[in-house]
């Protein structure tokens, strides 16, 4: 099976499993606990029919949109995810240039792999960073000075991540970073000699955002420790408005559930929030985000910008999002996979299939803009 012959995300999921190590394929692929969550996601799009209109006249669909001041040529991003060149040796640089090439947003992780200086000058697309709140308060000054020097868009706070999530496939596999080979993992790691290749002959691994407040050489990190030995469980409210209060620009929050904090984040001065439960790999049986969507938008739609992540695998489940008015709509596995199949040419790959989806999905519901579409074009089962 090759590039072209993937189709969906199932069919790079397929070819990402069968290139990928088992450990790191399980990192990127897996959830928390009994990954309820995980399946969740997805499954909510099931739950909604599409309504659609027809005999518009829909020659010309613009897909064009706004948020957080950002004009997207699409409603779709790429979300912040971690140690993207573990999967490819491209890593982020592939992610931003295939984001830059379909106009779209893409975000750069507190644990990225390239520096979020490098990927804002070398690419032409707005980009989020993702930061994560840590104990070390010198460290967080000093991530938000330098997203604000390099002239980063939208900080993205993200709150669903006080502690990290039982990730069981993980402990299983003793997945950690940097890749320390356990007798178990060697086998995983000698029967995938493609990666392996790619992983040794390329510029050594690093954490950019993280250099000098994390030990790279030393015993290995569990995304699990850096959770707990790195980050601040006492972050509240206060800490975060003195943050949007510093940062003075596009400020959202990743990983809001409640209406309760959703209007929180309203009256601290966001500009964003991220419905999310972090693709299912924190709070097992939390509630999906698109089901929680219609709830989030009646209380704050229209006074800060909803976006939302989680499980979206298809244009239709965008245009779904979009009709219970969320702004854009993120994902990360669907172009993670891709990433570790082909770098830049397999992300590529999939942010021209989402639009493809995305243009057949509206000329098929009658609707030329975004606007039009609506809840009335669905109904739930
Ligand atoms: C993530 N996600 C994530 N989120 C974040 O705020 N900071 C991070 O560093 C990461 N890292 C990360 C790694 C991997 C491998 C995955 C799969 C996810 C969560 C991500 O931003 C997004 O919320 C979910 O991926 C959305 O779910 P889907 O689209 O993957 O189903
Ligand atoms: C994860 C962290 C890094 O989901 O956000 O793996």
């Amino acid at each position: 099976m090759r590039l072209k012959h993937c189709h969906s995300f199932r069919d790079f999921r397929r070819l990402a499993k069968r290139r990928l190590p088992g450990p790191i394929f399980d990192y990127i692929d897996g959830g928390a606990d009994d990954e309820v969550t995980l399946r969740r996601n997805s499954e909510s799009f099931e739950r909604c029919d599409l309504v659609p209109n027809v005999l518009r006249g829909v020659k010309e669909v613009d897909l064009s949109t706004t948020v957080m001041g950002q004009r997207l040529a699409m409603p779709f991003y790429c979300a912040p995810t971690a140690l993207q060149r573990l999967f490819h040796h491209r890593g982020e640089r592939a992610v931003a240039a295939a984001s830059a090439r379909f106009g779209t947003l893409f975000g750069v992780s507190s644990l990225g792999t390239v520096s979020l200086e490098e990927l804002r000058r070398a690419y032409d697309t707005p980009q989020v960073y993702q930061f994560y709140f840590h104990k070390d308060r010198g460290l967080n000054g000093a991530m938000l000075e330098r997203a604000k020097t390099a002239g980063v868009d939208i900080m993205m706070l993200t709150v669903d991540s006080i502690t990290g999530g039982n990730r069981e496939r993980d402990l299983r596999s003793g997945f950690s970073i940097p890749l320390k080979l356990t007798p178990a993992s060697m086998l995983q790691f000698a029967i995938k000699p493609r990666w392996g290749l790619d992983y040794v002959t390329h510029e050594r691994f690093s954490l950019p955002q993280l250099n000098g407040h994390i030990d790279m050489s030393g015993v290995a990190l569990s995304i699990g420790r850096y959770f707990t030995e790195m980050l601040d469980p006492a972050m509240d409210w206060d800490d975060v408005a003195r943050m949007v209060a510093l940062w003075d620009g596009q400020f959202c929050l990743k990983g809001v559930m409640s209406v309760e904090d959703a209007k929180r984040a309203v009256e601290i001065g966001c500009t964003g929030i991220v419905l999310s439960n972090h693709g299912g790999r924190q709070l097992d049986g939390s509630r999906a985000p698109f089901d929680q969507l219609a709830e989030i938008v009646e209380a704050v739609g229209g006074r800060i910008d909803v976006i939302l992540d989680g499980g979206v695998t298809r244009g239709t489940h965008v245009l779904k999002a979009l009709a219970l008015g969320a702004k854009a709509v993120g994902a990360g596995r669907y172009y993670l996979f891709p990433l570790a199949v082909a770098g830049q040419a397999g992300v590529e790959r999939a942010l021209s299939l989402m639009r493809e989806e995305l243009e057949r999905g509206m000329r098929l519901m009658g609707c030329t803009r975004l606007d039009q579409l609506s809840a009335a074009n669905l109904r739930f089962h």
